[in-house]
């Protein structure tokens, strides 16, 4: 095969002019040319600089950095907000390292993201798992109770903090008003990894109570929020935001700027910055916008023959707390999972975020238009007219749960290691995750026990060609170490 470069990928695909629904949120230069940011574009490579006199330096603010964190803190009512340029990835594993001292204990969401996980092993971490809930018919995870929080607290009175994901990536929210009430009277911090949900506060402020509220309403003493996932600036660029006394602003600088790039990118705090500008002057507009054509789509999608849309605003019956900008579709029911759905969709030009078994999730943006969602809408409707019995004669690609039914017996997290190939690991203890991406979950974690059920699932993912990080080229994974 003859790869392009890079570069010719992204022109070429960049003239293609294809509808995204997968991240970043701009969705593309519109929106800043929308609000009379061509200079900036214009000037992009220009304004490309590092720390000259009068930019301010990210690890010690206190000009036109320190400027642009006060906005963010205004935005989102918090005592405290800090640009980061390495996502949120990095703004979590700060977190917990500012809350959680070596060798202690963190309770953490079974489904938290990998960079959660690989806090543990940097700070020496043990996990406690909170499980989600499941919601059995499309084996994906829900949200986490403040029940099962309250379990992890009981049983593992010595933990230090808790972190949860919220919304998760199918944008299912938990009460994180009552798991902050749980984890407080405990005298614990949380911290909210709301990677997918930086926009909430915003559609809450346009008055549409239809959207949950944000964690840094609901109380929780860290947020993190990868701006560039649904809002208006690069990827890679995000904010953390600090809302309460729990935590030690100074560990946390310490902390944030021990895992940061120590040539922070102007061109991603300068995206951060017009995002900031662009949601201060015209937050309402955007946030109505946004919420109308995503109506549309709601209102229009029971037209698609054999469509169902997994948490609709529109379905009576729900009884989940949905970010309703995660659009979650099923076409099962015409024999088209969600791989095959993803490929149908693209070869009409319209790109998705992600495939779980019947599911594929198209993420919305501050820069989606209504355009955009009426094209989702056609192509649909193109889609169960002529594909539908051709997709269902053929086998589907993918068709396995997301998350494991059993609870896997838990163990300490390994310190002594070793790599066995993937098919000799059953009964032995993970040291690294295993990770379908996306979304980027672990399928199995540090410190749980293999079983030949698990084995056999990721084999099969494998050979269904998906990308599975954990297991090297050799097809090896990494478990405790056995004496001999
Ligand atoms: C739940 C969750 N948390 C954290 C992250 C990491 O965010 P970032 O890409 O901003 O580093 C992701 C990325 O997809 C995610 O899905």
């Amino acid at each position: 095969m003859n790869t392009p470069s890079i570069i010719t990928f992204l022109t070429e695909h960049a003239d293609k002019k294809t509808v995204s629904f997968h991240m970043p949120g701009h969705k593309g230069s519109a929106v800043y040319r929308r609000f009379g940011y061509d200079d900036f574009l214009q000037k992009m490579m220009d304004c490309d600089i590092t720390e000259i006199p009068g930019a301010d330096n990210l690890f010690q603010t206190e000009g036109i950095l320190k400027a642009a964190q006060e906005k963010y803190a205004e935005l989102y009512g918090v005592q405290r907000s800090y640009l980061l340029i390495n996502g949120t990835s990095c703004g979590v594993i700060a977190a917990v390292m500012a809350s959680v001292p070596k060798g202690r204990k963190l309770v953490m969401a079974r489904n938290s993201h990998k960079a959660i996980f690989n806090s543990l092993v940097l700070a020496d971490i043990q996990p406690v798992y909170a499980y989600p809930e499941i919601i059995s018919e499309y084996g994906i995870s829900g949200g986490i109770t403040a029940d099962e929080i309250e379990r992890c607290l009981a049983e593992n009175p010595e933990a230090e903090a808790v972190i949860l994901p919220s919304p998760n990536y199918y944008g299912i929210c938990s009460d994180i008003r009552a798991i902050a009430e749980v984890v407080h009277r405990r005298g614990k911090v949380l911290i909210v990894d709301q990677a997918h949900g930086a926009h909430l506060k915003f559609f809450r402020n346009a008055g549409f109570t239809d959207m949950p509220e944000s964690a840094e309403e609901q109380g929780a003493d860290i947020v993190v929020n990868s701006i560039h996932k649904t809002l208006a600036s690069f990827t890679q660029s995000a904010v953390l935001n600090l809302n309460s006394d729990w935590v030690d602003h100074y560990v946390l600088e310490d902390k944030l700027q021990m895992l940061e790039s120590t040539s922070p990118s102007y061109l991603l705090m300068g995206s951060l910055d017009i995002n900031a500008a662009i949601l201060n002057e015209h937050q309402t507009t955007l946030m109505t916008e946004w919420h109308e054509s995503l109506m549309h789509f709601y209102q229009e999608a029971p037209a698609v023959k054999g469509l169902k849309v997994i948490g609709s605003p529109l379905d009576a019956d729900a009884n989940i707390s949905m970010d309703i900008t995660k659009i979650n579709l099923d076409m099962s029911a015409v024999g088209i999972d969600g791989a095959r759905l993803e490929e149908l969709l693209m070869e009409r030009g319209i790109f998705a975020e992600l495939t779980t078994g019947p599911i594929l999730m198209c993420m919305t943006g501050i820069g989606n238009t209504l355009s955009d969602s009426k094209r989702l809408i056609e192509a649909l409707k193109d889609i169960s007219a002529c594909c539908s019995v051709a997709a269902a004669a053929s086998p589907a690609k993918t068709a396995v749960t997301a998350v494991l039914k059993e609870k896997l017996r838990l163990f300490p997290v390994p310190q002594d290691k070793e790599r066995v190939p993937l098919l000799a690991g059953a009964g032995r203890i993970c040291a690294s995750s295993i990770i379908p991406y996306p979304p980027g979950i672990p399928f199995i974690c540090p410190g749980e026990q293999l079983t030949e059920e698990v084995i056999q699932y990721i084999k099969k993912l494998r050979d269904a060609g998906e990308k599975v990080i954990g297991i090297n080229d050799l097809g090896e994974i990494t478990v405790e170490r056995q004496l001999r």
